[in-house]
Formats: C-alpha cells, sequence, structure tokens
C-alpha cells in the first residue's frame, strides 16, 4: 500500500517519476506528488489529492530540467485523503516518501511537538521528517542519523529520501514494505515493485528489512541498520515492459482474465514433464521435511483465501491430511493449535500482504515448517518460508485478483498431489488422469472465455439489481464467496456467498424478485441437489443465473439465464474453468454502472497494514 519512486542519473526526471508512479498506482490511489531538487539544489514540490491523473496538471510547476527525485502514490492511513497528507512531505532540508506505519508516531509526535515543532499534515511520515532533520542536526552524518533514526521508529518504513545538502544522491530505507533498487546505465532508481522499473532496466536489488541505501548515478551502497556493508548482487528482473502494459485491452483486470489460459497452460508445462509425469520437484519442497507434518494450515486473505478454501477440498481427498483454512488477520489473534508438526502453507499473490506475513512468522515462531506460494519474487512472506513455489503468473495490476486466483487452485491442487505421493507414496487420482485433466484446461478456459459477449448481455440485464446472493456447493460454496467478492469490490453491488444448502437455514428470506441468484451448478457429485436448491429459489420468485456444464439444457430450463462452461474432469479443478463467466460477469457489471474497474474506490493492491 503506497507506491514510492526515485531517479538520480542524467535525465530529466519529471516524467519518469510520474510515469513510474502510473506504474504503482495500483497501491494506492487517494493522493500523489513528486519532489525533485532544482538547478540550485533547491526542492521543488507538487502535490494533488486524488489520482495521478489530477496530479498531471501539476507536473509543469516542477523544474523541467531536474535530474534526481522522489515520488509518492498514497492509500491514506493516519490523515485523509487530502493534499496536506500526500507525500512528499518536506522542509527545506530533506523531503520524504514513505510507505509503512509508523506505530509509535503519537509519542513520537508529542515529544516532537514539545521541542517547537509544528505539523502541516495529520500523517506519521511528517513524524520521521522532523525526527530525521533533528538526527541530522545533532549527529551531522547522514548515514548515522539514519541508523539513529530507524532505531527509534517501530513500525513498517520504506523510505526514499533527497536531501539538499548532497544533491548527487538518494537514500532509501527499508523496514518492513518492500523496496527495489533498479540499476541504469548512468542512472539508478528505486521503487516499491519492480513493475516501476523495467521501463528503464532489468537489473534490480532487493533491500532486506533492516537496510538502507545511497544512491547516486553510477554506485549504490547498501549498508544494514548496525552500519555494516551489505554486498549483494543485482538480479535480473523477469518481467517485461510489455507485462506491465494493458496491450491494448481498456483495463488491466479484463487482460488479466484473458491470460489465465496461457498462464495455466506455462503452469501446466512446468508441472508436467516431457514424460508426461508430474514434475513433483517444480514443488518447491524441498526445504520441508514431509515426515514431520501431520496437519495443514492454510493461512491468507481475500481472494487468496478463498482459493485456499478450494484447495482444501484437495488436502483433505488426496493428501487425507486435517487442513485447516483460515484468514491470515484472525489465526495469530487466537491460540491456534500449531506447533512442529504443521505445515503453514502462506497462499498470497503480492507475498506483502501484513496480515499473512505476520501470521506466518507467529506460526513459524510456534514451531510449524512454512510453505509460501506466491507470484512475486524476493517478498516479504517468500523470506519466512522453508519451501517456496513462484506461481509466474506475471504482473497482476487489476486491484481485483484474477489470474494468480486460478494458478493459485491449480498449485495447491498440484501441491496437494505432490505431498500425497511423496508422504505416502499412493494418491487417489491417477497420475495420468491429473495430466490428462492439466493439459486440457487452458483449452476448456479458452472456451469460457469465448462467452464473453453472452456474459455482457447478462450483465445488461442485471447491472441495475441493488443485491446478489452467489450460492454453491462443495468447492462451488468458495467459488461463490469468490463471484460475490468480484462483484461486490468492482461494482459497489452488495453480494454474499452461501453454500447452497445453507439457504434453508436463514438467507432463503431475502428472495423475491429484486435478489438475483447466481448460482453454480456443474454437472459434479452434487449436481441433483444443487438443482432442487435452484428449485427452491424460482418457486419463491427467484431470478436465477445458472453457471454449469455445457450441453445441461436441464440447468437452461430452470434458469432465467445460464452461462456453461466445459466440464474439468476432476472435480475440485472445476473451479478454475467457472470462475471465468463470474469475473467477466463482475466486469462488465462494474463496466456498465461506471466504476472504476482497475482502482476501485477504498481498496489498494498489496495490503501492507493490518
Ligand atoms: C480481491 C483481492 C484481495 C487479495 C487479498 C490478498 O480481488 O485481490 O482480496 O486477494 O488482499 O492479497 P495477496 O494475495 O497479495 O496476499
Amino acid at each position: 500500500m503506497c507506491g514510492v519512486m526515485g531517479y538520480v542519473g542524467d535525465r530529466a526526471c519529471r516524467d519518469i517519476l510520474f510515469n513510474g508512479l502510473k506504474r504503482l498506482e495500483y497501491r494506492g490511489y487517494d493522493s500523489a506528488g513528486i519532489a525533485v531538487l532544482d538547478r540550485d539544489n533547491v526542492i521543488s514540490l507538487v502535490k494533488a489529492k486524488g489520482k495521478l491523473d489530477a496530479l498531471q496538471g501539476k507536473l509543469e510547476q516542477l523544474p523541467s530540467e531536474a535530474t534526481i527525485g522522489i515520488g509518492h502514490t498514497r492509500w491514506a492511513t493516519h490523515g485523509k485523503p487530502a493534499t496536506k497528507n500526500a507525500h512528499p512531505h518536506a522542509i527545506e532540508s530533506i523531503a520524504i516518501v514513505h510507505n509503512g506505519i509508523i506505530e509509535n508516531y503519537t509519542d513520537l509526535k508529542t515529544g516532537l511537538e514539545a521541542g517547537g515543532v509544528a505539523f502541516k499534515s495529520d500523517t506519521d511520515t511528517e513524524v520521521v521528517l522532523h525526527l530525521l532533520s533533528r538526527e541530522l542536526e545533532e549527529i551531522k552524518d547522514t548515514k548515522k542519523a539514519i541508523i539513529s533514526l530507524a532505531k527509534k521508529l517501530k513500525g513498517a518504513f520504506s523510505l526514499g529520501l533527497i536531501l539538499p545538502f548532497e544533491p548527487e544522491a538518494v537514500y532509501v530505507v527499508k523496514q518492513g514494505s518492500p523496496m527495489a533498487i533498479g540499476k541504469g546505465n548512468g542512472e539508478n532508481l528505486f521503487a516499491s515493485d519492480v513493475a516501476a522499473l523495467v521501463d528503464h532496466t532489468k537489473k534490480a536489488l532487493f533491500l532486506e528489512d533492516g537496510e538502507f541505501a545511497r544512491i547516486t548515478s553510477d554506485d549504490v551502497r547498501v549498508w544494514d541498520f548496525n552500519g555494516k556493508v551489505i554486498d549483494r548482487d543485482f538480479t535480473e528482473i523477469e518481467w517485461s515492459a510489455e507485462s506491465v502494459e494493458k496491450r491494448g485491452y481498456a483495463h488491466y483486470m479484463l487482460k488479466e482474465i484473458h491470460e489465465q489460459s496461457s498462464v495455466i497452460s506455462k503452469a501446466v508445462s512446468k508441472l508436467v514433464d516431457e514424460s508426461g509425469k508430474i514434475n513433483t520437484d517444480a514443488l518447491g519442497l524441498e526445504g520441508i521435511e514431509l515426515s514431520r507434518v501431520k496437519n495443514i494450515h492454510i493461512l491468507a486473505c481475500g481472494t487468496a483465501f478463498i482459493s485456499g478454501m478450494i484447495a482444501r477440498y484437495a488436502f483433505e481427498s488426496l493428501a487425507g491430511m486435517p487442513t485447516n483454512v483460515e484468514l491470515a488477520s484472525e489465526f495469530r489473534y487466537r491460540k491456534p493449535v500449531v506447533d512442529d508438526t504443521s505445515l503453514v502453507i502462506a497462499v498470497t499473490q503480492s507475498g506483502e500482504t501484513m496480515d499473512t506475513l505476520e501470521s506466518t512468522k507467529y506460526a513459524k515462531s510456534c514451531g510449524a515448517q512454512v510453505y509460501c506460494l506466491s507470484n512475486v519474487p524476493y517478498s516479504s512472506i517468500s523470506r519466512e518460508a522453508d519451501g517456496l513455489l513462484l506461481m509466474d503468473c506475471g504482473p497482476e495490476i487489476g486491484v481485483a485478483s484474477t489470474k494468480a486466483f486460478t494458478a493459485m487452485v491449480l498449485y495447491q491442487y498440484a501441491l496437494a498431489w505432490g505431498i500425497a505421493t511423496r508422504v505416502s507414496g499412493k494418491v487417489s487420482v491417477a497420475e495420468s488422469d491429473l495430466v490428462s485433466c492439466l493439459r486440457t484446461l487452458p483449452t476448456k478456459i479458452d472456451i469460457a472465455l469465448g462467452q464473453e459477449s453472452k456474459i455482457r448481455a447478462i450483465a445488461e440485464k442485471y447491472f441495475e439489481s441493488h443485491n446478489f446472493l452467489y450460492v454453491g456447493r462443495g468447492a462451488h460454496f468458495p467459488l461463490a464467496l469468490e463471484g460475490a467478492l468480484k462483484l461486490k469490490e468492482i461494482s459497489y453491488i452488495h453480494a454474499e456467498g452461501y453454500a447452497s444448502g445453507e439457504l434453508k437455514h436463514g438467507p432463503i428470506a431475502l428472495i423475491d424478485k429484486d435478489m438475483p441468484i447466481m448460482a453454480l451448478a456443474p454437472k459434479d457429485s452434487y449436481y441433483e441437489k444443487t438443482l432442487s436448491n435452484i428449485e427452491q429459489i424460482t418457486a419463491r420468485n427467484g431470478r436465477v443465473i445458472g453457471v454449469g456444464t455445457e450441453g445441461d439444457n436441464k440447468l437452461a430450463d430452470i434458469c432465467d439465464d445460464v452461462i456453461l462452461v466445459p466440464a474439468a474432469t476432476i472435480e475440485v479443478l472445476q473451479s478454475i474453468i467457472t470462475v471465468v463467466p463470474l469475473q467477466i460477469f463482475s466486469y462488465y457489471m462494474a463496466l456498465l454502472r461506471g466504476t472504476d474497474v482497475d482502482q476501485p474506490r477504498n481498496l489498494a493492491k498489496s495490503v501492507t497494514v493490518e
């Protein structure tokens, strides 16, 4: 949450920073700002409330020749979205951008105010600004002042700094939130995410917690908070500049929905070797002592959590492991039964979600082994893990997660299968059956994607609804939750997901002609029961959109509208196909309601606050 970016080199940096912030805008978009050093080494600053477009009109106020600067796009924590709370915050000698939360800012602020400091904003970041200023005045050595500052701050603080008295350098500090430094030719950059770097370089260095760096146009020096020099190599960034573009799609979300067949195809080629065998070596299990594992805890948030709810069916049925799927934000505040017989699977697209990170650390402190399934290399959560599987979906930029979800379901299924074979040597789903199911998934996803115009037409009938119910059974119950989550987060329609069998225990009271229901009814082992549930809804004047299996005329007959997709030959993996119409439906519902599909209100991707 919040994106920071900085540049030092020989090119005019105003537009470089602005365009980099555009790439980071998914991390927060309630205000933004840029600070540069002008020809006389004076800080020049512009800020605007709202999205980056609001800042664009002010860029002209910055000196066009400036070659050193920092920028920020904000998701408000302390202080409302307002120009005064937008970053950078600056005084004559320092401009600062910050991603994170300073937990002890109230105490620090009280102390600074007692010393005569007048605050202009309501942010925790301004405390860091004044504290650093005091440290610099007292210590008169930038490196030592930063170390002293870092030791006084509690919480998460990834900082970018320009200091007019050192006009050749930018400084970055990392604690908690991500920070990547990009190596260019006669220039260097930093950003919260490599997405902002790939237009300029393919080489990045990832700071670890407790480290800071001095970056000039031709040098990067890194130290830890004890002043020890850190020697770390730059690594190759695999994401291309093209992969962070919309490539002709109106929105990132639509592009990412359409990428799912190639994402799944890539995953299948990683998981299935040339001889048609499942390559369990690709699962990243080497660091896990499976003989110790007696129970599994999947920890995740939001859509990643829902993928874990689906995967539980696989961990229980294939690996026979008691499997707890838990909202990471709740897990560590109970007294969960987790010990050295537990395998914790942290599922996270970004690898930075604070709740998932903290609950994973907690489980680790109880002796659990940690496995991380993530999409972003070098993330904070992956660094906690004994086993790691990178999904390699390419950057997911739309705030609503789509392609990462389908990849999470697929990889967790493969993981359950791999654990089952390694632990017991046998598994209830034959390898050849799994391989043939996996190999057909991309084409089946393509067929589901081919229904886009039909789904749009259905959305046109329903987009003015105020409420929606999603129902399903088995692994399609969590998928109902996912359908409802997608709809509410981007179209702002109130939507709930329920297990179909639960309707009669309460929610059926909601049903009337104004409560449309999306009923997930594939031809699986629950099919007949699901059809009876649909009949119960239509008998009460509920309007039903059925999502079922190709050729299912019976479903078409009892529903008002129907979307039919190909069947997967393994029941749990059906959700990888069935989710596609749900994603497309929520996309068009949002589009028709005129909401901001890629950057829905109040949200941000990569949630680094608790
Ligand atoms: C919903 C969505 C969020 C994320 C959640 C976890 O569409 O994107 O619910 O799934 O914030 O994020 P990660 O997977 O990055 O840990």
